[in-house]
């Protein structure tokens, strides 16, 4: 394979101009995406294969030339950046109090059930949906129930009527929300959201709010923070969100926990303090604030480059393998793949993919929902994703379309 030259990043008049066409080989690394022996390409889990904003490197540069790697607190400054950066992109007004830091969402969702409900509580999401939703409702010993989300123009929904009838008829306590949605890439509206909380605040339904997809969000779309919708209601309300998937730095765990109420806040921190999960490594801190304060102009080009990469995969489908139906993302760089025509086994879908050494995340592991699904990353460089598309091709030209076409 050609690979282009090894550009980091052109810098003119002042602006950084990074190269996300390069490829930079991460075998061998301990990344968990690219963990084969073999030469698979992998599109598969959500990070991506593009190097960090400078302004984040030259951080990580200045600690470690600094050399003190001591005990160390969210300075005032990160407290800023972040109120900042959730003020003027979404309009939702944190102050510091609001602002709790934690290991990772997902650790924080499980943190959120104990939060809110009690063991054998039922907790509700949605399906299809990221894995450990549903995984750490059941592993927290909590009762897990399923609304399916409905499909009507290429577009996941949410069924409120089905919501409603399972809040009602399992006295649910909690809904996780993932907003923006993954799979399937919806950024809920206002409307939606607000049809939610009427039915939640009916109900007296927790939400947890994960967010961490936000600032994926495409050109067209507009992501609403949970929290500006859950006026009146904050005390039953936690948004969850990261910089790790904005700025791809998924292997410096973290993120943060947002809420307004304060007894709600008191209680949070209280059960963090019971394991000491409060604090948060140097690492994070330091490239959080650097994130928030300098990684807007990496964002705005790196999400240029990735709606690049949609269109194309969205082309070349439809071209060559106009059976696969395909999701468009209204936010985040993972397309939903609905591969019905191409067989009717999960398991052999994924592993005639695997068979053409090309991995994608197999569409069964969200849930029911995602039967036949698959889900395709393409936060990569152009020429990883069109080698990626090329065996997909090829695997998909062996199974025999169903529709025949
Ligand atoms: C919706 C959603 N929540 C959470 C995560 C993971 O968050 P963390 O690594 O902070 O636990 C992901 C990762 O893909 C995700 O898609």
């Amino acid at each position: 394979m050609l690979y282009p030259k090894p550009l980091f990043f052109l810098i003119l008049e002042n602006t950084v101009l990074y190269n996300f066409d390069e490829i930079i080989d991460r075998h061998h690394t301990g990344s968990l995406k690219w963990h084969y022996t073999d030469d698979t390409i992998a599109l598969w889990v959500a990070d991506m294969d593009f190097r960090a904003a400078q302004p984040i490197l030259k951080t990580i540069e200045r600690v470690v030339h600094h050399g003190i790697l001591g005990y160390t607190k969210p300075t005032e400054a990160l407290y800023q950046a972040i109120i900042n950066w959730h003020g003027s992109r979404y309009g939702l007004a944190l102050d510091k109090q609001h602002i709790l830091f934690s290991h990772g969402v997902i650790p924080s969702l499980a943190l959120m059930m104990r939060i809110f409900t009690e063991a054998g509580d039922a907790v509700l999401v949605n399906d299809p949906i990221y894995m450990p939703f549903m995984n750490k409702v059941r592993d927290n010993g909590r009762r897990l129930i399923l609304s399916p989300l409905t499909e009507a123009e290429g577009r996941y929904q949410l069924d409120l009527a089905d919501i409603e009838a399972k809040i009602i008829e399992h006295e649910v306590k909690l809904y996780l929300l993932c907003n923006p949605h993954n799979p399937g890439g919806r950024v809920w509206t206002v409307d939606e959201l607000e049809a939610l909380l009427v039915i939640c605040k009916k109900h007296d339904v927790a939400i947890v709010s994960d967010e961490i997809h936000q600032d994926l969000t495409l050109s067209g779309h507009k992501f609403m923070p949970f929290l500006r919708v859950a006026k009146g209601y904050e005390h039953k309300v936690v948004s969850i969100t990261s910089m790790t998937k904005t700025f791809n730095v998924a292997g410096i765990k973290s993120s943060m926990i947002f809420a307004k109420d304060e007894a709600l806040i008191k209680k949070i921190s209280q059960q963090q303090r019971l394991s000491d999960e409060h604090d948060l490594n140097l690492f994070a801190y330091e490239v959080m604030a650097s994130a928030y304060e300098q990684g807007g102009e990496w964002l705005a080009q790196v999400l240029t480059y990735i709606e690049a990469n949609i269109e194309l995969v969205c082309r070349f489908l439809e071209q060559h393998l106009p059976n696969v139906k395909v999701m468009r993302p209204e936010a985040s760089y993972l397309i939903w793949l609905d591969c019905s025509a191409y067989g009717q086994d999960d398991q052999t879908l994924y592993d005639q993919l695997r068979d053409a050494k090309v991995e994608l995340s197999a569409g069964i592991q969200y849930g029911d929902e995602g039967h036949l699904r698959m889900r395709l990353n393409v936060a990569c460089p152009k020429a990883l994703l069109i080698e990626g598309l090329n065996r997909i091709y090829l695997a998909f030209s062996d199974i025999k379309s169903l529709s025949g076409r």
